[in-house]
């Protein structure tokens, strides 16, 4: 059986970004390999440190993974602050690891680009962070979006770098996963751009009906294509893609064809698309909120989640250890 580790961050609500780029795999993934699906409060510091809606957060997303179809029974699902191990691991990948690589990840200039006020060396360290996770596990296959495929290269370079430093093989080469389609990257709704938290143009796991109808109708289009066949500009191109992940293969097609043909009225389009959201999300949203009211349910899963990634946890920190020339006292 693989290993599989997989996170997101406790930063928000889930939203169809998150659900078609990493929460379907997980899904998916669950019943045939052993699965370690965390809740990644720690790294939800690096942008978003408040006390009064840390815990809040890790619910919700905890309350999103079980609606959405995770099965507890079947995988391990732990808040990632739940198994401190991990603060170790990454402090010792950490003295393996240059300060200039870390500078040079796009996700970490990225973020000092948008918020210069708040460069923090937490932000700095993600990817060690990120490798920890995954390594503690010793994961065969992450299951992630497009975005994270640079932190999953970094994995795989620290993993070989502290088998070649120590001359073992002990860390796998973890790869990502997406049942062969390739990493996808779910567009936004504004023109340009993925769907994201930060980015503000999020289709929310917990949308009702009325306000996915009212965020798809006010997508940005353009005045049409003048001619058959007219390399579609991005607004066009991400309204389709988003059509192409969430409709049934038919819709897809019958729109594009019309578009096509310079026949398309993306007011119809934009509708037929918010009602095939609406027959993904609504069945998954009333679970979410069930699950949400049901307090001693979350923290049975979260406790029981704990205990058993803290096992595995415990097992490489201690391999590790000895590997590297720690010895107890005994
Ligand atoms: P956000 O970008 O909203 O802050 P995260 O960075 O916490 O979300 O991402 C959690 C998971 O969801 C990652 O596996 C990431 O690759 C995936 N993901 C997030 N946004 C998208 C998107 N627009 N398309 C595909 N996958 C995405
Ligand atoms: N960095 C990931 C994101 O922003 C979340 C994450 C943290 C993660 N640790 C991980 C994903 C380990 C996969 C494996 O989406």
């Amino acid at each position: 059986m693989e290993k599989v580790v997989s996170g997101i961050r406790s930063t928000g609500n889930l939203h169809l970004g998150n659900y078609f780029g990493a929460l379907v795999n997980f899904i998916k993934m669950q019943h045939e390999n052993n699965c370690f699906f965390f809740i990644a409060d720690y790294h939800s510091l690096t942008t978003h440190p408040d006390p009064k809606t840390l815990n809040g957060n890790v619910r919700n997303v905890l309350s999103e993974y079980l609606g959405a179809g995770l099965d507890p029974d079947v995988a391990t699902l732990y808040v990632q602050s739940d198994v401190p191990e991990v603060t170790e691991l990454s402090l010792l990948l950490s003295m393996h690891t240059y300060v200039g690589e870390l500078e040079r990840t796009t996700s970490f200039k990225d973020k000092i680009r948008k918020h210069p006020d708040n460069v923090n060396a937490g932000l700095l360290t993600y990817p060690v962070l990120m490798a920890a996770d995954i390594l503690l596990h010793r994961a065969d296959r992450v299951p992630v979006g497009k975005d994270q495929e640079q932190h999953l290269e970094m994995t795989r370079k620290f993993a070989r770098r502290f088998n070649t430093i120590y001359g073992v093989d002990y860390f796998p080469e973890s790869q990502p996963y997406t049942f062969g389609k390739g990493l996808i990257k779910v567009p936004g709704l504004d023109g340009t751009g993925k769907m994201g938290k930060s980015e503000g143009n999020g289709l929310y796991l917990i949308d009702d009906d009325k306000s996915i109808r009212s965020k798809v109708m006010k997508a940005v289009t353009d005045s049409g294509p003048t001619k058959p066949e007219e390399p579609m500009t991005e607004p066009i191109s991400n309204i389709f893609k988003l059509m192409e992940i969430i409709s049934p293969e038919d819709t897809h097609k019958f729109y594009l064809d019309k578009y096509n043909n310079c026949e398309i009225r993306y007011g119809d389009m934009k509708k037929q698309l918010a009602e095939d959201i609406i027959t993904t999300i609504s069945p998954i949203r009333e679970r979410i909120l069930e699950i949400r009211k049901d307090t001693d349910y979350l923290n049975k899963v979260a406790r029981e989640g704990a205990e058993k990634a803290k096992a595995s946890a415990q097992k490489t920190l201690s391999d590790v250890r000895e590997i590297m020339g720690f010895s107890k006292f005994k």
